[in-house]
C-alpha cells in the first residue's frame, strides 16, 4: 500500500462527504450519515485499516493523513448537527395562523353543585350566610345537643355510620346548627349545604351519601309565619311564581312544632301526575321552630331567643328540577348524563 493510495482514499471520502451532506435534513438521516463515516464499519475505520499494510517508514505520514481526514469529517458532522437542530427548532416555532383555533373543553358543574349554588344564591339575597361543619362528627353535635332521645332510631347502627372511637359520619347537616350556635351569639341567619351519610342500600331514591341544605334563623320574636314566608320565597325563586307550599305536621327532636313541607307539583301544577304520584304535591323535607331544649343546650336563653330551622335534600330538589328518576345517576359519573347540565 502506498501513500498515494491512502491520499486518494482520503480525497474520495472527503468528496463523498461533500456531495452527501446537502441531503441531510432530518435527525434520522444525520444519524446514518454519522454511522457511514465514523461508525464501526464506516469510512474512517476502513481508512485506518489500510494503514496496517503500509511500510513502517511511511506510517507517520499516513497517520497524519488519517488524522486530518478524521478531523475534517468530525468537524463537518458537528456542523451538520447544529444545522439540522436549528432547522427543526425553527419548524417548531412556526405558527400557522391560518389554522382554525384550538378549542378547550370546559368542564361543567355537577348538577348537585349547581343546585346548591342556586339555593345559596337565593338565600343570600335575604341575608343568609353560608356556614360549614365537618363530615366526621361527634354524637354530641349530631344527636345529643339536637335534643335527640337516647333511644331514637336514627342513632342506631343501622341508621348511622360509626367509627370505632365513637365518632360518626354526620347523618344530617343539622350538626352545623349546633356548631354555629356554640360559637356565636344571636341573631343568626345561616345556611349550611353539604354531604351527609346514612347506611342506606342504594336504589332509585336512596344513596348512602347525599346532600342537604340546612337553614337556621335565630332572633327575638321569631314566628312560624317567618318560617313559612322564608320557605315560600325560596320556593318561588327556585321553581317559579306559581308554586305553592304546604306544611304537614311531623316530628323532629330539634323542632317544636315540626313540619314536613311540600311544594306543589311543577309538572302538573297540582292537578296530579305520575311525578307527584297523583297527589299534586312534592315532598321536600323537614322544618320547624327550634326546640327550646336545643337553645338551652347551646347556652341561649329560650325566653329571649326563638327561631326556625329547616333541612332539605339537594338530590331530591335536583331530581324534581330536571325530572331525573334515579338518584344513582348523580354518582355514576357517566359523562353522557353529566354533559346534559
Ligand atoms: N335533619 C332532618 C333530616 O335529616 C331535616 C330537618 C328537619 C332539618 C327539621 C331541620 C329541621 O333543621 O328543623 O331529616
Amino acid at each position: 500500500m502506498s501513500i498515494e493510495a491512502i491520499k486518494k482514499e482520503s480525497e474520495r471520502i472527503l468528496s463523498r462527504l461533500c456531495t452527501e451532506k446537502s441531503e441531510i435534513s432530518t435527525k434520522e438521516k444525520l444519524e446514518s450519515f454519522k454511522v457511514a463515516f465514523l461508525g464501526r464499519n464506516g469510512e474512517i475505520t476502513a481508512l485506518s485499516g489500510m494503514l496496517g499494510s503500509i511500510d513502517k517508514s511511511l506510517k507517520p505520514e499516513a497517520g497524519k493523513i488519517l488524522n486530518e481526514t478524521k478531523k475534517a469529517v468530525t468537524a463537518e458532522i458537528e456542523n451538520l448537527t447544529l444545522q439540522v437542530e436549528s432547522a427543526l427548532k425553527g419548524k417548531a416555532d412556526f405558527v400557522d395562523i391560518s389554522l382554525p383555533g384550538r378549542t378547550w373543553k370546559l368542564g361543567k358543574k355537577h348538577p348537585i353543585t349547581k343546585t346548591i349554588d342556586d339555593c345559596v344564591a337565593i338565600f343570600r339575597r335575604i341575608g343568609f350566610v353560608v356556614a360549614d361543619g365537618p363530615c366526621i362528627e361527634t354524637v354530641h353535635h349530631c344527636f345529643n345537643a339536637l335534643n335527640t332521645p337516647k333511644d331514637h332510631p336514627s342513632r342506631d347502627k343501622s341508621d348511622t355510620f360509626y367509627f370505632p372511637d365513637g365518632r360518626l359520619l354526620r347523618t344530617q347537616t343539622s350538626t352545623v346548627q349546633i356548631r354555629v350556635m356554640e360559637s356565636q351569639q344571636p341573631p343568626i341567619r345561616i345556611i349550611a349545604p353539604g354531604p351527609c351519610f346514612r347506611p342506606d342500600t342504594p336504589d332509585a331514591t336512596h344513596s348512602a351519601n347525599f346532600h342537604q341544605i340546612e337553614g337556621l334563623y335565630i332572633d327575638k320574636n321569631v314566628s312560624m309565619a317567618d318560617l313559612k314566608s322564608t320557605l315560600m320565597y325560596f320556593a318561588k325563586e327556585l321553581m317559579g311564581e306559581n308554586v305553592k307550599i304546604r306544611f304537614r305536621p311531623h316530628f323532629f327532636p330539634f323542632t317544636e312544632p315540626s313540619v314536613e313541607y311540600d311544594f306543589s307539583c311543577i309538572m302538573c301544577e297540582g292537578k296530579g301526575c305520575n311525578v307527584c304520584k297523583h297527589s299534586g304535591w312534592l315532598e321536600i323535607s323537614g322544618a320547624g321552630m327550634v326546640d327550646p331544649n336545643v337553645l338551652k343546650n347551646v347556652g341561649y336563653d329560650p325566653s329571649i331567643w326563638s327561631g326556625f330551622a329547616w333541612g332539605m335534600g339537594v338530590e331530591r330538589i335536583t331530581m324534581i328540577r330536571h325530572r331525573i328518576n334515579d338518584i344513582r345517576y348523580f354518582y355514576d359519573n357517566d359523562v353522557r348524563f353529566l354533559n346534559q347540565f
